[in-house]
């Protein structure tokens, strides 16, 4: 009740401000985790990327910028954690106010504009308290970078040895001119440097790559290929998007930045079905955006991705999220007559 009173009134302050509230309170293990947290059942169990996943439902880039909280994330229910995103040297990021929620929509727009602690402070953060789960990092360049590719490289070498993945954030819609990492040379470019600098470190962490829901088809066909071509181990599908098509109700939807939360989870369920036929089941899908409930990550599954990711969601209700998900889950894997979690993937894309 206490902890349902706390989430009512962090949604009605400042958004940022309630978000450094709720990573001091995660940060503190101020929450009943033995209450929170449910053991899934086996079903729920996914074996990829090398590792075993107790469950398909993680938390997205963004939440956990600075690598302080992802112990207690695992506390709750979440199989695996993605920090970040971290840039090379620390950055302020956009001019507040940044963040905005768009209440009767169930979602947000954002443009922080990637502010990190940098990736010296982080790295260290991460070396003081090892993760007790699965861990990825979540990459990019700073807004004044000279190269966006050396930036990469840098925060690759500094993190790959780290964690489980690193995930190559080309999408954000905030720092200007990340997006044209899409194009199909530029990413070509990318993907083979950081393959190189990973070769010379004798490194064989898992690479992901993350993915705007604002491209064409077009843009679908050459990143498939690219990805395959270079052996990239999966895609994050996706990252907000700066459409404005939805209909939405509130009258922050005329902020700048990126949307997610509901609005997104159509769109993000389509560009998931349209990879998932270029890629099958030959690279791994994590899908994002809008994953509110167990149906809506089951949509994403059963569009072709393998493990789930969420943030806006747990802003709009609070740490029980993934348990209440994982549950209906594993209610919906029954009722659709499904053994376990992997005979659904890709099951509405199979023509
Ligand atoms: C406030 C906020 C900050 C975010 N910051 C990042 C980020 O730093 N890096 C990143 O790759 N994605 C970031 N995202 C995108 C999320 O990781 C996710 O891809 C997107 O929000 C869709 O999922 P959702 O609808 O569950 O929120 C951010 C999202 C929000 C709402």
């Amino acid at each position: 009740m206490i902890y349902k009173t706390i989430s009512t009134l962090l949604q009605k302050a400042d958004p940022e401000l309630a978000h450094s509230l709720a990573i001091k309170f995660l940060k503190n293990s101020y929450l009943p985790f033995n209450l929170l947290s449910n053991v899934p059942s086996s079903k729920l169990e996914i074996n990829i990327l090398g590792k075993n996943f107790t469950n398909p439902v993680g938390l997205a880039a963004g939440f956990d910028k600075n690598a302080e909280i992802y112990n207690s994330i695992f506390k709750l229910g979440f199989s695996f954690s993605e920090v970040g995103t971290v840039t090379p040297l620390p950055q302020y990021g956009n001019p507040k106010p940044r963040v905005f929620r768009l209440m009767e929509d169930e979602a947000i727009i954002n443009r922080l504009g990637f502010p990190s602690l940098g990736m010296d402070k982080v790295r260290s953060t991460i070396k003081n308290n090892p993760p007790k789960g699965i861990l990825g990092i979540n990459i990019g360049p700073n807004k004044e970078s000279i190269s966006k590719i050396e930036d990469y490289l840098k925060c690759f070498e500094y993190f790959c040895n780290l964690c489980d993945y690193i995930c190559i954030n080309i999408s954000s819609p905030n720092t200007p001119n990340l997006r044209d990492l899409h194009e199909k040379s530029k990413i070509e470019e990318l993907l083979i440097a950081i393959k190189l600098k990973q070769k010379q470190l004798n490194n064989k962490t898992k690479i992901l790559l993350k993915i705007s829901p604002d491209i064409t088809s077009k843009n679908i066909t050459e990143l498939s290929n690219i990805v395959l071509d270079q052996k990239i181990d999966g895609v994050v599908l996706t990252n907000t998007t700066i459409s404005r098509d939805q209909k939405l109700q509130n009258s922050n939807q005329a902020e700048l930045g990126g949307l997610s939360g509901k609005p997104l989870q159509q769109s993000s369920n389509l560009i998931i079905q349209k990879f998932y036929k270029s890629l099958g089941t030959k690279i791994p899908i994590i899908g994002a955006g809008g994953v509110f409930d167990g149906k809506s990550a089951f949509d994403k599954i059963k569009s072709g991705a393998s493990l789930v990711q969420l943030y806006t969601s747990m802003v709009y209700q609070g740490p029980y999220v993934v348990n209440k998900i994982n549950k209906e889950l594993e209610a919906l894997l029954e009722a659709e007559g499904f053994e376990s979690l992997k005979d659904a993937i890709g099951k509405d894309c199979i023509e």
